[in-house]
């Protein structure tokens, strides 16, 4: 076993039996063609997603296959499984009636219609936000990519999904695939939501444990910028692997640098880095490494290449191979897994 399954194994929550979600019949709804769409891409030829052991870097399939299908819907998810993802990524945000959805920002008119369908709902400031809708509301809108000259806006029809359709939509498809790939789940704006009223690291380990994440569920990774939320869930007996976000830049003075990986290894497994600050400190790989920390950085975008490189794959090959690190965020899976 590697050192790094020796750890997923020291980590892996309880056992507590699985509850049956009522999210479960939308789901069987909204999968049903999806689950076809996934045999067509091949997920079928893709090895499991291993956990015994690792021989490649992990491809985190970024907001889902957000390259090819809105970010955060469950399409886009269902087609990062098929592509090869070893992990799916859902950011998250709460209701205003506290369901937990699958959405990047606090903010909803980035990524949905809701200045059309709802104009009149939005703040002082001309934002609207997920925690002043019930999770009814958010089904009446229509999501779209955010990106420009991807997914056309307006085409096909698309929802915001619920975390609990996320994992039972991976769930499903690990099944009929015989795949094991993992949640990477993103809790966003912990302190903000907290100053909302809906407090989320409780209700978001009371989801995780219902579905054994880590455990008999999908394997996980619970990611996040704020490190108050994941020494929350350290706090209420989680398990599960943490892996802290970092934004640029990273500390140049490698004394603090090096300290605050040391902190960083006493509530997570690892560290999900900017990709710029790899690009100008290299070295924080090796930092990391001695401190036991994976290293999985965000985002490689194959229409938004990094600073002086040419293809991108000769950017995944950076990382990969120049730069050592474990994993990595990517919007294009399949061409991660090429
Ligand atoms: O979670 C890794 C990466 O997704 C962080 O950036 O803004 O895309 O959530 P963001
Ligand atoms: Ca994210």
């Amino acid at each position: 076993m590697t050192t790094w399954a020796r750890r997923m194994e020291q980590c892996r929550p309880e056992r507590i039996k699985p509850s049956v979600s009522n999210a479960s019949g939308n789901v069987r709804l909204a999968v049903g063609g999806l689950v076809g769409c996934a045999f067509l891409v091949g997920c079928l030829s893709v090895p499991t997603a291993g956990q015994e052991t690792r021989d490649r870097p992990l491809i985190i399939a970024h907001r889902g296959a957000s390259g090819y299908l809105p970010e955060h819907t469950l399409p886009a998810y269902a087609m990062a499984h098929a592509m090869g993802a070893d992990f799916v990524e859902p950011d998250l945000v709460r209701t205003r009636d506290g369901a937990f959805i699958c959405l990047h920002d606090i903010h909803l008119e980035g990524t949905t219609d809701v200045e059309t369908r709802f104009p009149d709902r939005k703040r002082a400031d001309g934002r609207w936000y997920a925690a002043d809708f019930d999770l009814g509301e958010i089904r009446l809108l229509r999501a779209h990519e955010r990106l420009k000259g991807r997914f056309p806006p307006g085409r096909s029809s698309f929802q915001v999904p619920t975390f609990e359709e996320m994992i039972e939509l991976v769930e499903g498809l690990n099944r009929t695939s015989g795949r094991s790939v993992g949640i990477y789940p993103e809790l966003k704006a912990g302190e903000w939501h907290r100053t909302e009223g809906l407090v989320m690291e409780e209700s978001f380990l009371e989801i995780a444990r219902s579905y054994d994440l880590g455990g008999e569920g999908p394997p996980v990774f619970v990611q996040s910028f704020e490190a108050g939320s994941l020494r929350r869930l350290r706090e209420l007996g989680s398990k599960m692997p943490q892996i802290m976000l970092m934004g640029a830049p990273f500390p140049e003075d490698p004394s603090q640098g090096k300290a605050m990986l040391a902190d960083i290894a006493s509530f997570a497994q690892g560290i999900g880095p900017a990709k710029t600050i790899l690009r100008r400190q290299p070295e924080v790989v090796k930092w990391a490494h001695e401190r036991n920390l994976e290293v999985h950085p965000y985002t490689l975008r194959a229409d938004d290449l990094g600073e002086g490189v040419a293809t991108f794959e000769e950017e995944l090959e950076l990382y990969y191979s120049t730069y050592g690190v474990d994993g990595l965020f990517t919007d294009f899976p399949d061409r991660a897994r090429a």
